[in-house]
Formats: C-alpha cells, structure tokens, sequence
C-alpha cells in the first residue's frame, strides 16, 4: 500500500484525477484543500474578521475529521458549501498563515500514515508527506483552468464572468506560489504532468502506469 501526493495549482483537475486514481487502486482519497476550506467556512460562520488565534481557539472546539472521502465537521459531511467563490478566496487567505498550515500538519500525517493514500494538495509531496513513495505535479495552462472553473461555476448554478474568473485563478495562483510558508511548488521528485491537452482518462493512464510500473507513458 503506497502513499502518493499529488500537488498542483487550482483547476488542474487535481481533485477529479485523484479521487479516480484512488478508486482505481483501491486507495482512500484525501482532498486536503477541503480541510483548509472547513476552517475558512468557520471562519466565515464567526463572523470573517477574527485573529487567526482566536479562529484557531474556535475551530479546536469543533471536531475535524475526514471519512468516507469527505470532511466531517462535527460528525457531519460538508456539501458544496466550501466550494463557493467567497470561501475560495477566504482559503487561499487563511491558508497562508503558518499557525493554519501547523493546525492541519499532523491531522494530514495522521491520514496517511497507515500508507494506501491518494492525498491532493499544494505541500503535500514538499512539506506534508516528504517521503510519499510517488509524487506527482499535476498543472494546466493558465487559460485551460480558468476555462474549467467557469464551466463547474456555471454548473453550481453561480453567475460567472470569464474575464472575473481568469483574475481570480491568476490572483489564487500568485497567492499560493509566493507565500512564505510551504507555497505551492514542484517537489524535486515529483513527476509533472500537464493536463491541457490530456483528457482525464489520459492523465490517469498516465499516473497508474507510473505507480505500477514506476515510468511514465
Ligand atoms: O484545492 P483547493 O482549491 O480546494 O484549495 C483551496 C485553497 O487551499 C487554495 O487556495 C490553496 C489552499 N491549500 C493549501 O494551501 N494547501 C493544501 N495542501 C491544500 C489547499
């Protein structure tokens, strides 16, 4: 049972690939944007402007937890509520925050340490899970993630604007890149793989031909 990370700007296809690629191996997936935006999503409930101690004090109050391939807070899955734009953008903003990224270091180990993970980030191959037994770095232009966001927008039924959504990617991406802290970057050992012009089944041809038999395509 292996451990691997995959890491890789927003609207790379991260999570979608992931979650397949662990259900091809029969491995748990584990979103760890998705505990990001479980503290943004009480931060936003308390009211948005607090310190990040005090936020940290509230959340260590409520029970994190991940099961079934979904965040549990309190006991309860969280839907497409961590998904809208506002709580996008309030993540991104929290998650550079190292008292955050410390919060969540051990749950992530915790979750992969009996190994037979797929766990999707930004830090997970550089900081989370250094020794992960494969890495992955999974990226798409520019215009091709901002062109698939606006599609799943839409598709939550949100108003969208294409010229919005690209300044939003690109102010996402610097944000997660030039942080101080664990910011968003290939590791060393990491195979990258660029989606824009793969179809999702390529890209996961692709990954499992390299856990399996250790070369790329
Ligand atoms: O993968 P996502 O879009 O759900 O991530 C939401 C935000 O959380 C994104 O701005 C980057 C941040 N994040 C992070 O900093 N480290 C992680 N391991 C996962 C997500």
């Amino acid at each position: 049972m292996k451990t691997i990370a995959i890491d890789g700007p927003s609207g790379a296809g991260k999570s979608a690939i992931a979650s397949a690629l662990a259900k091809r191996l029969g491995y748990e997936y584990i979103d760890t944007g998705a505990l990001y935006r479980t503290i943004a999503y009480i931060a936003v409930r308390e009211g948005g402007d607090l310190s990040t101690k005090e936020l940290l004090k509230r959340v260590d109050a409520q029970s994190i937890d991940y099961k079934d391939g979904a965040v549990q807070l309190n006991g309860e899955a969280l839907g497409d509520v961590i998904r809208t734009e506002a709580i996008s953008q309030k993540t991104s903003q929290l998650s550079k925050e190292p008292a955050v990224r410390d919060y969540l270091l051990s749950l992530q180990r915790r979750l992969a340490e009996d190994g037979g993970v797929v766990m999707e980030g930004r830090d997970i191959g550089t900081v989370v899970l250094p020794s992960a037994d494969v890495k992955f770095f999974l990226t798409a232009s520019e215009e091709e993630r901002a062109r698939r966001r606006y599609e799943q927008r839409l598709a939550f039924g949100e108003a969208v604007d294409m010229e919005t959504i690209k300044a939003d990617i690109h102010a996402r991406d610097e944000r997660d890149k030039n942080r101080a802290v664990a910011p968003l970057k290939q590791a060393a050992d990491a195979i990258l793989v660029d989606s824009t012009a793969m179809s999702e089944e390529e890209v996961l041809d692709t990954m499992v031909n390299y856990v399996e038999n250790g070369h790329v395509l």
